[in-house]
């Protein structure tokens, strides 16, 4: 039914995600993509680093949440990076990298790095030429990890 389709330029914020309720959502998100989706261990996919972590979550207007990523308060390290699949493609997922770029640079950060996904084989997915359009470059040699191909990749803040 055309009414259940997502908006195709959807209104949304991008909120830090610091209340545990806000947190719960970007779970969800986690858990349907990287568990549900793509068949991770529930023991990978959550771990202690949440606690050193700055959450973000993408709401559309209608509130519905439907993005999440977070980075690493110690080094700058972005990940978990998830748009719910009816909404990839939107534009959404560069908002929420700019949330992290700007939340970086306000604590005085240099960079941002990843270690994307990097191939479709096994089961993998490559997310690497999102980074790329947002302006990540490579950095040293793809590797294996969780049983999938990963490349390392750096943003430079301005
Ligand atoms: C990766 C992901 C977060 C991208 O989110 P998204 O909302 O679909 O991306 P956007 O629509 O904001 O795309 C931004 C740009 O990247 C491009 N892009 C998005 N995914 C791409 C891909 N897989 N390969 C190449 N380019 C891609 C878009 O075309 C767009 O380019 P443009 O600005 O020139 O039009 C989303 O696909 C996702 O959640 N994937 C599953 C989870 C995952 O694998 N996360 C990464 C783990 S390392």
């Amino acid at each position: 039914m055309d009414s259940l389709k997502p908006p195709t330029n959807p209104r949304y914020k991008v909120v830090r995600a610091d209340h545990p309720e806000e947190l719960e959502k970007c779970m969800a998100i986690r858990k349907e993509v990287f568990i549900d989706e793509q068949g991770y261990d529930i023991r990978i996919e959550t771990n202690d680093d949440d606690a050193q972590c700055t959450h973000f979550l993408l709401i559309l207007d209608s509130g519905e949440p439907v993005g999440t990523v977070r980075v690493l308060n110690s080094n700058g390290q972005l990940g978990r990076f998830a748009i719910l699949v009816p909404y990839r493609g939107m534009g959404l997922g560069r908002p929420l990298i700019e949330a992290v770029h700007d939340h970086v640079r306000s604590v005085g950060g240099k960079e941002v790095w990843c270690q994307s996904q990097a191939s479709t084989e096994d089961g993998g997915v490559d997310a690497t030429g999102f980074y790329r359009r947002c302006g990540y470059v490579n950095q040293g040699e793809a590797f294996m990890k969780e049983g999938t191909l990963h490349q390392n990749m750096v943003f430079t803040l301005a």
